[in-house]
């Protein structure tokens, strides 16, 4: 069953499935689940998640849904630990070229719209100053990606916690 971080409905059972479920399959797509992202979740749950956002938010105000969707299930598809880069090369380096590199990445294995490249592209604005994003789609990446972010890390710190103080007071 596939789920989003904060939400309970199984995903494969939503028009949101059919709109990437493509990707999903795709192989490159699949090896994401190798790559911790956000500490506790990978970075192909991480995408799922930005992507259903994305989605909801986009449907709920009659926006592209679709390019919102798959361009989030692809923004952030590179290869390589996060944590080992930015150890060698610095966060301001990854946050530049990531959206970069998940966008050709992205563009050699499936057929993207303008919209949909714009939406990686612009994804980490404003880190990349320079990439103002151009639709309505791409703004909103930029609000869901940070609130996926926020969820994947304090959702599973909440856990911890709770069973904690749970066990504490048995
Ligand atoms: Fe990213
Ligand atoms: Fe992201």
């Amino acid at each position: 069953m596939l789920r989003a971080i904060g939400s309970k409905k199984d995903l494969e059972l939503l028009p949101f499935y059919d709109l990437i479920s493509d990707l999903l399959e795709h192989e490159t797509v699949q090896s994401l689940k190798q790559f911790r992202h956000h500490v506790q979740t990978t970075r192909f749950q991480h995408s799922l998640n930005v992507a259903y956002y994305n989605y909801i938010f986009c449907s709920r105000f009659g926006w592209d849904a679709r390019a919102a969707a798959r361009a989030g299930m692809l923004h952030d598809l590179f290869f390589y630990n996060r944590k080992e880069y930015v150890r060698k090369s610095g966060e301001a380096f990854h946050s530049k070229r990531h959206p970069q590199m998940a966008c050709s990445e992205a563009s050699r294995l499936f057929t993207l719209s303008t919209r949909e490249k714009d939406i990686i592209l612009k994804h980490m604005w404003p880190m990349t100053p320079t990439r103002l994003p151009r639709y309505k789609e791409s703004m909103v990446i930029v609000l869901t990606d940070k609130y996926c972010a926020m969820l994947e890390v304090v959702i599973p710190l909440f856990r911890k916690l709770f069973r904690r103080c749970s066990s504490a007071s048995k």
